[in-house]
């Protein structure tokens, strides 16, 4: 090969190597956390046929004082959605899971301002037709702060209001044999450590200290039906 060929097939690959990087770095990769088994209340394992439609149910992942939501939306949702992160990161949101791949989870952080449901209210829920929120559209996670809505059928894509990326997604495992649930990773944006540096005090009162709220979870995580986790649900 002569001098100025190699030259040109070493910047060539240079080249790729670059663009390939850049690629990676331009998409966001799921973080895989431990991988936790759903329970209910009584602390057995919790049966996704159980699951309500419509309902909102809380649960903790990835860490001790990071509230998610858990919906069973009746009905199948759509299969890898292309979604970006705020920062232009991209990644494909695969799809509900169970029966009818109908069930989802997301962090419960508002991606705005990071509002999240509390022991004593709560100003961010899915709304199913019958409980819409009259300043949004149906069938949607509204976020009552400023109005922000997700559609969790499709990754918890924007569908309104100033959110400046769809909700982190919560990667689920369903095992048919067992009809469990097990929480395993996260996908999209995630905004805990701001989360839990605009918290910090609240976290403290709420989980014992900062320390415990920052605990990753593991082994298991209690699901709890929204209406039973907090005093207050604000509608809008
Ligand atoms: S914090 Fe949710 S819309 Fe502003």
């Amino acid at each position: 090969m002569e001098r100025r060929d190699f030259i040109h097939v070493c910047a060539a690959s240079a080249l790729g190597l670059g663009t390939r990087l850049a690629s990676a770095a331009a998409d966001a990769q799921p973080r895989h956390y431990a991988r936790t088994r759903l329970s209910d209340e009584s602390g057995r394992p919790l049966l996704a046929s159980r699951l309500t439609a419509g309902e909102n149910y809380v649960f903790h992942y990835p860490f001790e004082g990071t509230p998610c939501f858990l919906i069973n939306l009746g009905k199948p949702t759509t299969q890898n959605v292309a979604l970006k992160t705020g920062d232009g990161r991209s990644y494909q949101w695969p799809g509900g899971v169970g029966p009818q791949r109908a069930i989802v989870a997301y962090s419960a952080i508002c991606s705005h301002q990071l509002t999240y449901p509390t022991r004593q209210i709560s100003f961010i829920s899915y709304r199913d037709r019958s409980t819409a929120s009259k300043a949004g559209k149906p069938s949607m996670i509204h976020c009552c702060s400023e109005h922000s809505e997700y559609d969790p059928a499709a990754g918890a894509r924007v569908m309104g209001g100033p959110a400046p990326q769809p909700l982190c997604a919560i990667l689920l495992e369903y095992d048919r044999a067992a009809d469990a649930l097990f929480a395993t990773g996260t996908l999209g944006g995630e905004m805990f450590n701001t989360f839990f540096a605009k918290y910090e005090m609240r976290l403290a009162l709420e989980h014992g200290s900062p320390a415990r709220a920052q605990q990753r979870v593991a082994g298991t995580s209690t699901v709890t039906a929204l209406t039973r986790f907090c005093k207050q649900q604000v509608r809008c």
